[in-house]
């Protein structure tokens, strides 16, 4: 180190160029222009790729395509993937444990809720995983990344990087032949979109188009499992919420985007022959939760102190309401849409025959008002909830939702066997277990129910 000759500072160089000019006979000599030009035409380079933001901000006037915003295109490539210690991660993460059966799953969206509580199943059975998250801000990171160090105690190794990252997609697919893709990316929730729209159209279209081009490009095509939504039946007043019920008047960007994703998929499967099933999930809750969700922020409010707000509908016949299912049925049933997936038929981007394109309720059916939802969690809280009851906002949610499940049960063997009052006793004790909830504090409240 000590023999390398410091090199002199840029400036330096560049001062004496300009100081040399007055010298010279011409200053204008085509010597001199093309000098000036090559220095202008260097600065504006390095000011180019010194000034531009690495990752996308929030914009709420960001059209969210990447093609039209080179910023977003150049932060979309992931650095911190490849070379031969990390393909080694990736293939051992994705080594199958049990034969004749097991799968080689991508799950996008690991590092979420659904998404990381689906990895660990299907690691435990011995199938090969590999999860993909951009660990993004939308809520705490922090709980994102403990869902990871968890995956990782289980075998599961989870990708950083976005699902619209076409290089790094492609790379994960040339390393391993996935059979199956479990897509729950997504950016989710109802009311943020009307902070920023652009986050929605970037996750849940563009880059499901950017999964469903991986997918079909690979040899061979896995079959695809994504997560739509309960959402998309919108303003649909028939129950219970059946697969064949209208579905063409969403109520809410984030129900918009999921709705375009089916149709997306319809497209996917028609051109290309990949087998897709999507899954609308009915309010999911447990531990590992989602804290932009009522039951996991009130829990934190209840215990502090903090009134909560709870809605109620706008005609005398509604009650605000919601079909909660608990995680581990949700999980069940994403397994077995993943067994039961029929197989994609084309090869290099071409359709050899058709493939299965499917759509199932994952419900609980049985919608709970959110009123009862409170009075559980302040009896296993033991702590009384300071309440202010006011009329649902017409900004995205829908009053009630109520999942018929007879198709899944019919095709997936889907029976969803835990109520509100036993799951919820479970999020309570992760949540205070978590957090590390001291018993003191929450006596102080009115004490503990769940040791
Ligand atoms: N939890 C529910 O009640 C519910 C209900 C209906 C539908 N869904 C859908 O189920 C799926 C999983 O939901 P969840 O509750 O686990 O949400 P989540 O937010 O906990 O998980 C989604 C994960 O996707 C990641 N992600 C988002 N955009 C990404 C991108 N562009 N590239 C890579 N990673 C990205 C996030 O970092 C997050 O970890 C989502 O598609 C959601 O829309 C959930």
């Amino acid at each position: 180190m000590s023999q390398m000759k410091p090199e002199k500072p840029l400036h330096h160089h560049h001062s004496r160029l300009l100081t040399r000019w007055p010298h010279h006979s011409n200053p204008y000599s085509p010597f001199s222009k093309l000098l000036f030009w090559s220095f202008c035409a260097l600065s504006l380079f390095l000011a180019f790729f010194l000034l531009t933001p690495n990752s996308p901000s929030p914009n709420l006037h960001s059209t969210g395509d990447p093609s039209q915003n080179p910023s977003l295109r150049r932060s979309l490539r992931t650095t911190n993937w490849g070379g031969p210690a990390w393909e080694k991660k990736v293939r051992s993460s994705c080594r199958v444990r049990r034969s004749p059966n097991g799968l080689t799953v991508l799950v996008t969206g690991a590092a979420g809720f659904v998404g990381s509580h689906l990895s660990a199943t299907l690691r435990r059975r011995g199938d090969g995983v590999l999860g993909l998250d951009s660990f993004n801000d939308y809520y705490d990171p922090t709980l994102k990344r403990a869902r990871q160090a968890f995956l990782e105690k289980a075998g599961v190794f989870v990708v950083e990087g976005d699902i619209n990252d076409a290089a790094l997609l492609k790379k994960l697919f040339d390393v391993v032949p996935f059979t199956h893709v479990a897509h729950l990316a997504a950016q989710a929730g109802v009311r943020y979109a009307l902070q920023n729209p652009g986050s929605y159209v970037r996750s849940n279209v563009a880059g499901l188009v950017s999964i469903l081009e991986a997918a079909k490009s690979a040899n061979p095509q896995p079959a695809i499992v994504w997560a739509s939504s309960s959402s998309v039946y919108g303003l649909n007043s028939r129950v219970p919420f059946s697969e064949s019920d209208r579905t063409d008047r969403p109520a809410s960007l984030y129900a918009a985007t999921k709705k375009a994703g089916e149709e997306i998929a319809h497209v996917y499967n028609h051109i290309y022959g990949l087998s897709i099933t999507g899954l609308r999930f009915f309010t999911v809750y447990g531990p590992w939760g989602r804290p932009d969700m009522a039951y996991f922020f009130f829990t934190k409010d209840i215990l502090k102190g903090k009134p909560i707000t709870v809605f109620e509908g706008h005609g005398s016949a509604h009650t605000v309401a919601r079909d909660f299912t608990y995680i581990d049925d949700v999980v069940r049933g994403c397994v077995a849409a993943l067994d039961t997936a029929g197989k994609s038929t084309g090869s290099g981007g071409k359709k050899r025959g058709p493939a299965p394109l499917r759509v199932y309720n994952l419900g609980n059916t049985t919608p709970v008002p959110v009123s009862e939802l409170v009075n559980i969690l302040e009896k296993l809280l033991k702590v009384k909830a300071v309440r202010k009851v006011v009329k649902m906002p017409r900004n995205g949610d829908v009053p009630y939702t109520h999942a018929n499940i007879s198709l899944a049960e019919r095709d997936l063997g889907y029976k969803p066997v835990t109520d509100l009052q036993t799951g919820l006793k479970r999020f309570v004790k992760w949540y205070l277990d978590f957090y590390s909830v001291k018993k003191e504090a929450v006596k102080e409240h009115g004490g503990l129910a769940t040791e």
